[in-house]
């Protein structure tokens, strides 16, 4: 039998009940205990959960406890991370959720406690995980589409509810549209899609951007309901982010929820990226479940514009235990690995100061949308 450690989640919403999902079934496991301000997601959390065995709103009995070795935290974004510092002073592993801060001094200072407690520290960015970008990642680094030069991301999807239910059905303003729990769309939303464009630009710097959205239509959203940003790396690429919250119908609010993402596709939802290399270009159409290769047309034994490859996916996918979601969303091969990396005593697989550096460009690109739109900002 391998190693068993006991595991706390910090917040037990939504994202904390997946993250038990994600990793109760592993024998590595022994027992999960959950910590939230609020009594009624604990005791729904303890019930829906064979391995939960514990459940307490006083921090201070998981900080102390000698067996708990692992914590994911899952609160709303502002508490991420002073919990994640407290969790690292108190000699824990610790996951943190995105975003790993909501303004610089936060950032900084996870980088500091990190650094001085040696501990270790992975952020939540599951897209690396998730199938269809690292597809994607191989094909650019295989040099197959030549050098990157242009990756171009659109995402569409519903506006976030101006309510949400707790799991007792009390309503409560929902944190999400509110600027000082969520701190931003770039920060709560974005940073995924920014940090996968760092990513398959391998490490490429960002030196100069554009922030260029409208004003806001959605009148409960103290954040950005629509964002549009040109930024560009010191490789030569250049990226554009185009989102929107107004053009999708539906409660059901992202990709995440139970819809088929055939029938969302033809509500309006989008989550497309088109990159384009010096010799070919890969489009990934998520709620078409495809990705396709191109070769530019005109270089030596290459006709036309044909598409080269193509990958697509069905609703059932060959994911062990997050079904598709393994192709664009696989925090179970994150949550996962993450315990087994704790275990064997490996780094994370996310550097902290590469995670953070996408954390950094989500707080410039919000305050340039604040205060200096259509102003190219040097960095
Ligand atoms: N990686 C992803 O793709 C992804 C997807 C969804 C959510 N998330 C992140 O997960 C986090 C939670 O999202 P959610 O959808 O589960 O929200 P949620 O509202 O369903 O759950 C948040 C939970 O945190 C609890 N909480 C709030 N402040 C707390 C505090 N100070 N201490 C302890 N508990 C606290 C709330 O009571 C609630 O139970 C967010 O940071 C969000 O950005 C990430």
């Amino acid at each position: 039998m391998s190693k068993q450690i006991t595991v706390a989640v910090f917040g037990c919403g939504k994202m904390g009940n997946t993250i038990i999902s994600d990793i109760e079934n592993l024998p590595e496991v022994k027992a999960i205990y959950g910590y939230d301000v609020e009594q009624a997601q604990l005791d729904a959390t303890i019930a829906a959960h064979e391995k939960v065995t514990k459940v307490t709103t006083c921090l201070d009995e998981i900080l102390e406890d000698k067996d708990v070795e692992l914590v994911y935290i899952a609160t709303a974004n502002e508490f991420h991370a002073p919990l994640a510092i407290k969790a690292l002073r108190a000699g824990k592993a610790v996951m943190t959720e995105k975003p790993s801060g909501i303004n610089e001094e936060q950032v900084q200072e996870l980088i500091d406690v990190q650094k001085e407690t040696g501990g270790f520290l992975q952020v939540g960015f599951e897209c690396r995980y998730s199938k269809a970008y690292i597809i994607a990642k191989e094909i650019i680094d295989s040099g197959e589409i030549g050098k990157l030069k242009n990756i171009h991301f659109t995402y569409s999807m519903p506006p976030y509810p101006e309510h949400i239910k707790l799991a007792d059905g009390t309503v409560v303003k929902n944190w999400r549209v509110s600027e000082e729990t969520v701190g931003s769309m770039y920060l709560e939303k974005l940073c995924h899609y920014i940090d996968l464009v760092r990513w398959w630009n391998n490490g490429s710097r960002v030196d100069r951007f554009i922030a260029t959205g409208a004003d806001n239509v959605i009148p409960y959203f103290q954040i950005e309901d629509n964002v549009h940003i040109s930024y560009h790396f010191d490789n030569g690429c250049t990226s554009q982010l185009y989102f929107v919250m107004t053009a999708a119908p539906g409660h059901n609010n992202d990709l995440l929820g139970g819809d088929d993402l055939f029938d969302q596709d033809k509500q309006g939802h989008k989550l497309n990226y088109v990159i384009t290399g010096t010799e070919g270009a890969i489009e990934i159409d998520i709620f078409q479940r495809q990705i396709r290769v191109y070769h530019h047309p005109g270089k030596a034994g290459q006709v036309g514009e044909s598409i080269k490859k193509v990958f697509s996916w069905d609703s059932y996918a060959d994911g062990a235990g997050d079904g598709e979601k393994t192709y664009f969303h696989s925090t179970y091969a994150q949550n996962r690995d993450i315990v087994k990396r704790v275990i064997a005593g490996e780094q994370p697989a996310i550097a902290l100061e590469d995670a953070q550096e996408s954390i950094r460009l989500c707080l410039e690109f919000t305050e340039a949308a604040k205060t200096s739109k259509w102003k190219v900002i040097e960095r």
